[in-house]
């Protein structure tokens, strides 16, 4: 049943609706008052949350396509990273243009003032290249070698993110939203890890 909804050919466009929808709600907010008493920060933050969740919706994709046998996942995985970019770039928007008024002096002040925003930055720039090579060419020109470990930088990004909302809730002792995504990410980076140690025992002459 999983599979022949994976399979459908209108599941692509369906997912691509469902991944515009948080946007949708933003501005929707955003023109009805929605987003409370200063809503710089909400988009700001709104945005920013939905760049870790469509991470977290990312990393899923794997594990469940290999424990559940949803082979047809895979075919979503650009789509679900090109969101992930997407949303990052409308959080440095929102950030570069609500919270600094678009002024590069001001962002270079802000920087050493609130160092996790650098993390941000780190995690957006990683997120680059990743996001330039989803292409086909882009693979065909790399090798599949090359390319799956030039993409395995998600991890990375994804323990940055968690930095980078840590740090940034530190401030306000506010753990509880942190804990609960650095616990998914934590266990979706310790089942990779586990797969990798079980290949690399399981090939001839090798010890793990
Ligand atoms: C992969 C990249 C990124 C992810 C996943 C991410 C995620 C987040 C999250 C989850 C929050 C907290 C939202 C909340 O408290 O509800 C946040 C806040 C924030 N982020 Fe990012 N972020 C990223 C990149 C960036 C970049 C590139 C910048 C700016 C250059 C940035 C600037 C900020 C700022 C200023 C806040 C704090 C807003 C406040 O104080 O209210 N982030 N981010």
């Amino acid at each position: 049943m999983m599979q022949r909804a994976l399979a459908w050919r209108y599941a692509k466009p369906c997912v691509f609706v469902l991944g515009l929808l948080p946007l949708a709600y933003l501005w929707f907010a955003l023109l009805h008052d929605g987003l409370g008493a200063n809503p710089a920060e909400a988009l700001l933050r709104g945005t920013g949350l939905w760049t870790l969740r469509m991470l977290c919706v990312l990393l899923l994709v794997t594990p469940l396509r290999e424990a559940m046998g949803w082979v047809g996942l895979a075919r979503f995985r650009r789509m679900l990273g090109l969101f992930v970019f997407f949303y990052a770039i409308l959080h440095f928007l929102a950030y570069a243009w609500l919270d600094q008024s678009g002024q590069w002096q001001d962002i270079l002040h802000d920087i050493p003032k609130r160092p996790f925003i650098l993390v941000g930055l780190l995690a957006l720039l990683l997120l680059l290249p990743l996001a330039l090579t989803s292409f086909n060419a882009a693979i065909r020109w790399l090798g599949a070698a090359r390319w799956r470990s030039l993409h395995r930088a998600v991890y990375l990004i994804a323990l940055l993110a968690i930095l980078h909302f840590f740090w940034m809730r530190a401030g306000k002792r506010n753990f509880d939203e942190v804990a609960l995504y650095a616990a998914i990410i934590g266990v979706l980076l310790a089942w990779r890890l586990r797969r990798r140690f079980m290949r690399t025992a399981a090939r001839p002459g090798t010890s793990p």
